[in-house]
């Protein structure tokens, strides 16, 4: 028991170093020494805390970092965060060019957000990209539109629509006036192998970025990808932005036409500016290697045999080929003519913009003419697979009227689909084979 006593004393009011028993016995050392212990003790306080400090704000954030919320399960691990992250984001976000706007563009490592992205920066904008480089396709091409874009001054931040707390940190670091967004699962035959992606990408990715802008004060205005798609079964043609778009052929297409109702949702409740840009085929240099345009290319230097689809009663399936420079000037005219939210931290003070544009080329052309094109471009004979189009999500043929977005937007495309393939034949060869073959 007196030892227990004796130990306890020890414990309150001893130090570890043994010596110390040997100072207590003088007041005047045991004082000094306690102070500089105390000052010792404070320094060494410091200087941890100091260290910790400066890891923190050194190394990077993890969007994974918070793996228990189970709607950020998916979310695949990405580093940002840090004061040289943020002196990237910032850099490369500065305008300019006088009365220029500051764009986050999502996406920007696909096909389209790279050009949208290159334009607005080439005119003096200040552009951020965010891109998630999922392997829906060769990631390489998306590293190689990346690099592209470093060269011009625009840095794409790698991560997911659906990390609530990256958007966050983005729009503190920089105030974006314009979201472009492209961020999108693309593609109508992968529905059938991989529904959620579209889920995950288009409608729940589309809500999260509502939620972070709606919340925001001032709210920037949104610009986002919609697609012809929407048009799915229908039969008149051409498709005016007043028609029907309740009959989808894709879960592709119904997820756009689902954003394109929650984008009505968050106009209505929270005084988001809000513009929809349905794109008809898109083609071009840098394009989708998913895409007909892009696959038969590959395939006819191959020699391999390209389905060429034909509906009922060797009926004709044709496209509205869109150029994609004349895709950006429509995206840069959406972005010039969209009006500022009218909300701000949640709360609608107004009416605000809600428009809906078809971006086409209005000139429909069959695959078989497609095909015949590249035949003369590659000079290379096709082998035709002659196939009847199945009925997993293509739809017999799309035609834009654009007569809405020559109004308002001052749209007006002006590249034929010859024009647009052979410039598109000669980034491809020159991509992939170092343009060994010539193009006429
Ligand atoms: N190209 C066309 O013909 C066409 C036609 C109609 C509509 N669209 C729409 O235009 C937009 C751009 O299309 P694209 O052809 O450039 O496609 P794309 O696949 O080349 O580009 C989309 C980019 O978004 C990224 N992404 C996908 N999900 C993401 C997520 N959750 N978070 C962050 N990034 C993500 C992808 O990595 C990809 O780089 C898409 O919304 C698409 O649906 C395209």
């Amino acid at each position: 028991m007196s030892q227990l006593k004796q130990m306890s004393h020890n414990d309150n009011s001893a130090p570890s170093t043994p010596g110390k028993f040997k100072i207590e016995k003088s007041p005047y050392f045991n004082r000094t020494r306690w102070h500089s212990s105390l000052a010792k003790l404070t320094l060494w306080s410091f200087a941890f805390l100091a260290v910790i400090l400066i890891f923190f704000l050194r190394s990077p954030s993890s969007s994974a970092s918070i793996p228990t919320d189970p709607s950020r399960r998916s979310l695949r691990t990405y580093n940002w965060g840090g004061s040289a992250w943020e002196k990237r984001v910032r850099s490369s976000a500065r305008v300019r060019s006088r009365n220029g706007m500051t764009v986050l563009v999502t996406g920007a490592a696909g096909f389209v957000g790279t050009h949208v992205a290159s334009a607005l920066k080439r005119r003096g904008d200040g552009v951020l990209g965010l891109d998630s480089f999922n392997d829906y396709y060769d990631p390489s091409l998306k590293r190689a539109r990346q690099a592209l874009l470093e060269r011009t001054g625009v840095y794409i931040v790698e991560g997911d629509i659906n990390d609530e707390a990256l958007l966050r940190k983005l729009f503190e670091v920089v105030p974006f006036t314009h979201v472009m967004h492209l961020a999108a699962q693309a593609g109508v035959r992968y529905a059938m192998e991989n529904p959620g992606s579209y889920v995950h990408s288009n409608i729940a990715g589309f809500v999260n970025l509502l939620e972070v802008c709606k919340s925001l004060n001032p709210q920037p205005a949104i610009v986002w990808a919609s697609s012809s798609s929407v048009y799915g079964l229908n039969t008149k043609v051409p498709f005016s932005e007043r028609d029907r778009t309740d009959q989808p052929a894709s879960l592709y297409a119904a997820t756009k036409k689902a954003g394109e109702e929650i984008a009505h949702t968050y106009n209505h409740i929270y005084g988001l500016s809000l513009t929809g840009l349905r794109f008809f085929t898109v083609y071009g240099p840098w394009g989708r290697p998913d895409m007909a345009y892009f696959f038969f290319t590959r395939d006819i230097l191959k020699g391999k045999s390209i389905p060429v689809f034909e509906a009922a009663n060797h009926g004709t399936v044709a496209r509205d080929f869109t150029y994609i420079d004349d895709i950006v000037r429509g995206c840069l005219g959406a972005l010039d003519t969209a009006e500022k939210s009218t909300g701000s931290g949640g709360k609608k003070k107004g009416p605000a913009q809600l428009r809906v544009f078809n971006l086409g080329n209005t000139s429909p052309v069959p695959v078989s003419e497609l095909v015949s094109i590249l035949e003369r471009l590659l000079k290379v004979k096709a082998k035709r697979n002659i196939m009847r189009l199945p009925r997993n999500g293509d739809v017999q043929f799309t035609h834009a009227n654009i007569s809405y977005a020559q109004r308002e937007l001052g749209y007006k495309p002006t590249t034929d689909l010859q024009t647009g393939l052979k410039k598109f034949v000669r980034w491809y060869l020159n991509y992939y084979s170092g343009g060994k073959k010539a193009v006429e």
